[in-house]
């Protein structure tokens, strides 16, 4: 999920995140290791999806 401008996220524990960038990307799959950002973990998470369903 994609936030453009100004915002403060609230994380699973309570934290507050302030965006620092023009855009930020919020992780939506659980999977980034920079949580409430996404570090594109998902893309590793889509690819070993996709292999398993097509054995
Ligand atoms: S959406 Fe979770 S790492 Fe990108």
């Amino acid at each position: 999920m994609l936030l453009r401008g100004d915002h403060v996220i609230r994380d699973a524990e309570g934290n507050e995140h302030e965006t620092r960038r023009p855009v930020s990307a919020v992780c939506m799959c659980g999977g980034s290791a920079i949580k409430p950002w996404c570090d594109g973990t998902h893309k590793a998470i889509e690819k070993r999806r996709g292999q398993r369903t097509s054995r």
